[in-house]
């Protein structure tokens, strides 16, 4: 069936604030791999969306918006710079209305089918390390080795408020755990791709780790599965 052995994929998936982008992070760095951090697709035709006026509901527009965004990746050491026709978007990306955005067209078909090509572009030798929320099950399901991270929503909003807190954000605890709650509910809810492990993930709760612990974990996983392979 298979033309030739297959780039390697590995998936971490699960929902919002769960530290997939550290451990996936962590895997490439070790590995020499790519990278495909997916909320930042999403996010970034969210970002589109709202710097055009269109609406969440408007799915002729918003697939046209993730035909012709110019969206790019740029890697300068651990950092990743998104950039949107040209333009560098830095944090713009990560606040919480472009995640709430992000969460509310991802739940349409169209923009999800719209936004596999370049997601699949991503699977590059030596390798990849695809994070989101349908790697596992949807986009890469072939995938070598598949992670799911989860975490209790309130321990979830508790290190997202200490970091926006280090930055010197003004934040509401309750508000920030409610935002999360709902967006948690609308991605794994959904119809199409929703926030799930694969029946062959590896399901890591990180509820009470240390992120050093689910690194060393989620490697060490990795380690059984791959062998000396890599
Ligand atoms: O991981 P994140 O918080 O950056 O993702 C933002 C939103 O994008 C998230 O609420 C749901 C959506 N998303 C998705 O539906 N599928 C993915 N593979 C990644 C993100």
């Amino acid at each position: 069936m298979s033309t030739g052995p297959a780039i390697p994929v590995i998936t971490i998936d699960g929902p919002s604030g769960v530290g997939k982008g550290a451990v996936s992070a962590a895997l490439a760095d070790a590995l020499g791999w790519h990278l495909l951090d997916s909320g930042a697709v999403y996010r970034a035709v969210a970002w589109v969306a709202l710097n055009r006026d269109i609406e969440a509901t408007d799915e002729a527009q918003l697939v046209a918006a993730c035909e012709d965004v110019d969206l790019k990746f740029e890697s300068s050491g651990s950092d990743i710079a998104v950039l949107i026709d040209g333009v560098s978007v830095g944090d713009q990306l990560r606040s919480e209305p472009v995640g709430q955005m992000a969460s509310k067209v991802a739940a349409i078909p169209a923009v999800r089918r719209a936004l596999l090509d370049l997601q699949y572009d991503f699977r590059q030798s030596p390798g990849l390390i695809a994070d989101g929320r349908d790697m596992g099950t949807v986009v890469f399901p072939d995938a070598q080795a598949k992670i799911f991270l989860t975490a209790s929503a309130h321990e979830r909003a508790t290190r997202r408020f200490k970091q926006l807190k280090e930055k010197g954000e003004d934040v509401i605890f309750d508000s920030l755990f409610s935002e999360i709650a709902e967006r948690d509910r609308r991605d794994r809810e959904r119809a199409v791709s929703p926030t799930v492990p694969a029946d062959d993930a590896k399901v890591i709760d990180s509820t009470d780790m240390s992120l050093e612990q689910v690194i060393s974990e989620s490697k060490a996983y990795v380690e059984s599965i791959m062998g000396g392979s890599e």
